[in-house]
């Protein structure tokens, strides 16, 4: 598998792995908004699967002044367990530490296991907390 810039041409692809993994997914505005070239602080990458042009998983976050904030981190249901969100989570704190960023931050629902599992074993500490939701971070 191997990590690119997404485009607006992969959105229906996107838009089908959102709507089978969130209780409130992103709608299309969402995601061309995320990709829109005129916020250049904000970022989507996708996974795809080697050998194919499959969309597996993908990163959404901004970079602001020395922040990476992940808005979203998602995998294809077919595919999880497999380090597909772990390969992007850490590009994109890679990625963020090499332009100088010195946090990382995201919120998560405090009934979301999965992905508070995985976000401990990348090192993000609880921060603060909300309606039913963590804010988590980590040093870069
Ligand atoms: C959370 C999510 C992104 C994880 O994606 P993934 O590609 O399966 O994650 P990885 O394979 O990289 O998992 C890395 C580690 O995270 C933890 N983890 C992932 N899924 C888990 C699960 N269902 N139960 C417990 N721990 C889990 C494990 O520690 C795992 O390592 P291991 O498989 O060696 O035990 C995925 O389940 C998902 O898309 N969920 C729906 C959308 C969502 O909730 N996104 C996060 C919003 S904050």
């Amino acid at each position: 598998m191997f990590i690119r810039r997404a485009h607006f041409s992969d959105i229906p692809e996107l838009l089908a792995i959102e709507d089978v993994s969130h209780e409130d997914p992103w709608g299309s505005s969402a995601f061309n908004g995320a990709m829109d070239s005129a916020f250049s602080h904000s970022r989507v990458w996708v996974t795809v699967a080697a050998g194919t042009s499959k969309i597996l998983g993908y990163i959404c976050f901004q970079h602001i002044l020395d922040e990476i904030y992940v808005v979203n981190l998602t995998t294809s249901p077919d595919v999880r367990r497999r380090g597909v969100a772990s390969r992007l989570l850490g590009l994109c704190l890679l990625w963020g530490k090499r332009q100088g960023a010195r946090r990382a931050i995201l919120d998560v629902r405090e009934g979301n296991i999965p992905a508070r599992r995985l976000y401990e074993r990348f090192g993000f500490r609880q921060a603060g907390a909300g309606k039913g939701s963590l804010l988590l971070e980590r040093t870069l």
